[in-house]
C-alpha cells in the first residue's frame, strides 16, 4: 500500500510508510535526486501493469541498478502482474533484452504461480535473504504444501508444453491484430506492452467496451479509465485472439478511417464519406 503510487489503493489505509519517495516513470534525474545514502531500497515493476502497461525505460532500469549498487539499497522489482512468463520471458526483467542484463536483487511474483490456487512469494539473493529467516514473518497460509505442489506443477508445464513460445508467437500475432486496429479505428490511440502483457488504448472510455464484450462472451479488462489490458493465459491460441478482435472490432463502431495526418496515408474514398 505505501509502495502503490495510486492514491485509489492507498485510500483508506493511511497511515502508510513514511519516507517513501515517488519518482515518476523513466525520470533518471528525479530518479537520481530522490536516492542518497539513507535509501533502503528501489522498487519498482519494470512493466507497470494497473498503471496502463507502460514499460521501463532501458536507460531508467540501468539508473536504477547503478544507483541502488551506488548506495548498497535493494533493487525490488515487482514483477505479480508483468512476471513469470507473461512478456515471453520467465521474469520480465529478462525481456528488455540489455546487455549485460538488469537484475534486481528481490522480485515478487505471484498471480499465475499456482494456476489460480492462491500463492505468492518472493525471491532474493542471498545476501538479502539472510536478513529474514523461515517463519519469521509467517502467514497461516503461506507455503502451503498443495499451494506450493500445483506452483511446481505449473512451472513444469510452462517448461514441458513450450507455453513461453507460444506467449512470443501468440503475443505477436495480438501485437499485429492490434496494431491494425489502431491504423482503421478512429476510437485507438496506440499499442503497448509485449508477449501476453499488452494494452490497447483508447481514445474513449475503456470500462463499457469491457461490459459489452462481456456480453458477447469475451473477457477484456479496463485499467487507467482508457486502457483495454490483456493478460491472457498462455494457452491461448491465434483462433481465440480473431474471436477477441472480432468482438473488439464490431465495439470500436463504424469502420472509420483515420484521418490522413493521423495514418499519414491517404484517405479512402469509404473513409471519406464517413
Ligand atoms: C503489480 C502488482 N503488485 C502487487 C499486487 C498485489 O498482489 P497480491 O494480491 O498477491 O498481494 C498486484 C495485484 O494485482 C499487482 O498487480
Amino acid at each position: 500500500m505505501s509502495l502503490t503510487g495510486q492514491d485509489k489503493y492507498r485510500k483508506g489505509f493511511e497511515p502508510l510508510l513514511e519516507n517513501v519517495t515517488f519518482v515518476a516513470q523513466n525520470d533518471v534525474e528525479g530518479l537520481r535526486a530522490a536516492v542518497n545514502a539513507n535509501t533502503c531500497a528501489i522498487v519498482l515493476e519494470p512493466i507497470f501493469g494497473e498503471g496502463g502497461i507502460l514499460e521501463c525505460s532501458e536507460d531508467f532500469l540501468r539508473a536504477c541498478r547503478t544507483l541502488a549498487d551506488q548506495h548498497q539499497a535493494a533493487l525490488i522489482f515487482d514483477e505479480i502482474q508483468c512476471g513469470l512468463g507473461r512478456t515471453g520471458k520467465m521474469f520480465a526483467f529478462q525481456s528488455f533484452g540489455i546487455h549485460p542484463g538488469i537484475v534486481p536483487d528481490i522480485v515478487a511474483i505471484a498471480k499465475p504461480i499456482a494456476a489460480g490456487v492462491p500463492l505468492g512469494a518472493f525471491l532474493s539473493k542471498e545476501h538479502f535473504a539472510s536478513a529474514i529467516s523461515p517463519g519469521q514473518h509467517g502467514t497461516t497460509f503461506g507455503g502451503g504444501p498443495l499451494a506450493c505442489r500445483v506452483g511446481l506443477e505449473y512451472l513444469a508445464i510452462v517448461e514441458e508444453e513450450h507455453l513461453l513460445e507460444n506467449v512470443v508467437k501468440v503475443g505477436g500475432y495480438l501485437h499485429q491484430q492490434f496494431e491494425e486496429l489502431v491504423s482503421k479505428y478512429a476510437a485507438t490511440r496506440e499499442t503497448r506492452g509485449r508477449g501476453f502483457i499488452q494494452g490497447l488504448v483508447l481514445d474513449i472510455p475503456a470500462r463499457p467496451l469491457v461490459e459489452q464484450a462481456l456480453a458477447e462472451g469475451v473477457l477484456f479488462n479496463a485499467t487507467q479509465d482508457t486502457v483495454l489490458r490483456f493478460l491472457p493465459p498462455f494457452l491461448l491460441e491465434e483462433k481465440h485472439v480473431d474471436k477477441g478482435i472480432r468482438v473488439l472490432k464490431k465495439l470500436l463502431g463504424k469502420k472509420r478511417r483515420k484521418s490522413t495526418v493521423e495514418t499519414g496515408l491517404a484517405p479512402s474514398p469509404a473513409a471519406l464519406a464517413n
